[in-house]
């Protein structure tokens, strides 16, 4: 059935590990998305060696030549994305931000992943944030794409505790093994419309996980598990 596969490029602008766990589930026969293309908008990206050694057609746009000239960027972008015959839009890392005009273009076709539990610490530095904060736990989240920054309406979060003796690193590896486990599952919803926005909310055809994941465990310093 690979011809009822959604057609999906992968934006990064890095490491591109979540990328490498993108590649690793489109393996998979029934996958619902293709990834066609991986387009970097810095040369030195290491995820486009990760995006060539798996044979997928890994191109470069470079923005800094660009300078404040956002839509101009886009523009470019947007072509190659025409070009490749693309269809949905994975934020792996970009980390650029988007004129309205582009997000609006890609409406309902563009997700991306944010290292933390959304609405908490959009931007840059979740994980010192979160450590700063205090919040016992932490996380990620992968959602539609709107014109503000890390917002949009959400399709998959995961959450972590933050232990005792956790530094930025041993941190941000906690979340990143979630992100490798939730990105793929809401690509797949996203490309196969098991997950689909009605009225500004993502309506969700996938299994919900039930109970809570509390830290501190309740029930601990010698109290009763249920406290009446
Ligand atoms: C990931 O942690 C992703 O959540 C984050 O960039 C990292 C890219 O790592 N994205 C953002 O912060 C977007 N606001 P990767 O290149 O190894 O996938």
């Amino acid at each position: 059935m690979a011809e009822l596969k959604r057609r999906a490029a992968v934006l990064i602008s890095g490491r591109g590990s979540n990328l490498g766990a993108l590649i690793a589930a489109a393996r998979h026969p029934a996958y619902p998305a293709e990834l066609a293309l991986v387009l970097s908008n810095r040369a030195d990206a290491a995820g486009l060696d990760r995006a060539r050694e798996a044979g997928i057609p890994a191109e470069v746009v470079e923005s800094r030549p660009f300078g404040r000239d956002r839509a101009g960027f886009e523009a470019a972008l947007g072509a190659r994305l025409e070009a490749a015959g693309i269809g949905l839009v994975v934020l792996a890392g970009f980390m650029r931000v988007l004129t309205e005009g582009f997000v609006a273009a890609w409406a309902g076709r563009m997700i991306n992943i944010h290292p933390s539990l959304l609405p908490a610490f959009p931007g840059l530095d979740t994980h010192a944030r979160a450590l700063a904060a205090g919040v016992r736990l932490h996380g990620c989240t992968v959602h539609f794409v709107t014109p503000g920054v890390d917002e949009g309406p959400i399709i998959a979060q995961a959450a972590v505790p933050v232990l005792p003796g956790d530094d930025e690193a041993a941190l941000a590896a906690r979340v990143l093994a979630q992100e490798h486990r939730i990105f793929p599952a809401a690509l797949a919803w996203a490309a196969s419309g098991a997950a689909r926005l009605e009225g500004g909310r993502v309506v969700l055809d996938a299994p919900m996980a039930g109970g809570a994941l509390a830290n501190p465990l309740p029930g601990g310093a010698g109290l009763p598990t249920e406290i009446p």
